[in-house]
């Protein structure tokens, strides 16, 4: 399927924009659900860094979790040559060196020093915007080695910075983990920012633009997908509408967890973050703790109490399951869930 046309964001795009126009000091992390459109955000202001910045700007995207194509690794703006041969040597070398099969994204997350000295061509950095995105750096450097990368990166800021004097160097990092959240967050040396799934109006423009089958009611959809753009394509593509279908394999796929949740004795635990996802905080206690853990570690819940990319206004809507500080990644997790513990029919 082709892409998509990207609809909305513009609040987030000009918060992107004002963000590069100077030295922030620290990386970005964006941090949203999975599905809600970070890689394509980001994909979408590289390629419109140019028009913000000039024919000169350097912005790259590196995708630390491709594995083995280069060109789906690393995209750049048109005006951007690369020294592919560069890279793929340093690719075979670090492998060699290691002794692992790294996948080519996570090698260039270790490299960006090297693509901006050695592999960018005819452009100078001195004097110059540069932005470096690595997209999905938790799971791609896994969560034992978030800090350490959190660190390095915020050095190797520093250290081009001071050493290249670029107009402004920015580096924005992605993460859909809510564990790496927490691990991120107690570091000085990052900033946070959350990005959330499309509002009502975002989500309904983008329904339309699939193509939907005039029997489908977008409320429903709406309903359950909560504005989650990975969710409706998936939806529109994958199981060609049928929300039954899809819902019905959601409920196959948490199954497991809802046994988890009945083995640890956590069923009413469920039902207070059911009724309210700010109870993490309200009713706050080791058995919540333990439930709330295990839902973040399965990425159907997050907490959202961080400030939005563009100051977006996320509202609270206990029928999405969104809380003023904590919310569900999709109501439809919250449903499946309710209906698999507390209507034991399926
Ligand atoms: N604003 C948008 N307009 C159109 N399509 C979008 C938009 N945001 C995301 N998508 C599409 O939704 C899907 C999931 O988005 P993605 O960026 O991969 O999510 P994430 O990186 O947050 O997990 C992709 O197919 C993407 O192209
Ligand atoms: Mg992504």
């Amino acid at each position: 399927m082709s892409e998509i046309r990207f609809v909305d964001r513009i609040v987030e795009l000009k918060a992107l924009k004002e963000f590069c126009s100077s030295f922030r000091a620290l990386p970005l992390y964006v941090y949203g659900p999975k599905g809600c459109g970070k890689t394509r955000l980001l994909k979408e202001f590289v390629k419109r860094f140019n028009n913000y910045f000039g024919e000169d700007a350097i912005a790259i995207y590196i995708d630390a979790m491709e594995r083995s194509s280069l060109e789906k690794a690393l995209l750049t703006p048109r005006t951007i040559e690369i020294a592919k041969d560069v890279l793929e040597k340093m690719f075979c070398f670090m492998n060699f060196k290691k002794n692992i099969e790294s996948g080519i994204g996570r090698v260039l997350a270790d490299s960006i020093s090297t693509i901006l000295e050695q592999a960018i061509l005819h452009k100078k950095l001195e004097g110059n915007y540069v932005l470096v995105i690595v997209d999905d750096v938790a799971r791609a450097i896994g969560l034992d080695q978030v800090e350490h990368y959190v660190k390095w990166l915020y050095e190797l800021l520093w250290k081009l910075a001071e050493e290249y004097r670029p107009k402004a160097i920015n580096f924005i990092a992605t993460t859909s983990e809510g564990k790496s959240l927490e691990l991120i967050a107690r570091h000085r040396h990052a900033g946070l920012s959350l990005l959330w799934n499309l509002d009502e109006k975002a989500f309904e423009e983008l329904f339309h633009e699939l193509k939907p089958p005039k029997d489908i009611d977008f409320e429903q959809v709406w309903r359950l997908l909560g504005g989650n753009p990975g969710k409706l394509i998936e939806l529109a593509s994958y199981y060609k509408w049928n929300l039954d279908n899809w819902f019905k394999e959601l409920l196959d796929r948490l199954k497991p967890i809802a046994v988890e949740i009945m083995r640890r004795k956590l069923t009413e635990e469920l039902k207070l973050l059911i009724d309210d996802p700010d109870n993490v905080w309200h009713k706050a206690s080791m058995k919540l703790g333990e439930l709330y853990e295990l839902l973040v570690e399965k990425n159907l819940f997050m907490y959202r109490g961080i400030s939005a990319l563009g100051e977006a206004h996320i509202p609270k809507d206990l029928d999405l399951g969104i809380g003023k500080d904590y919310a569900w990644q999709v109501p439809a997790y919250r449903e499946a869930l309710r209906q698999l513990l507390f209507q034991k029919e399926h």
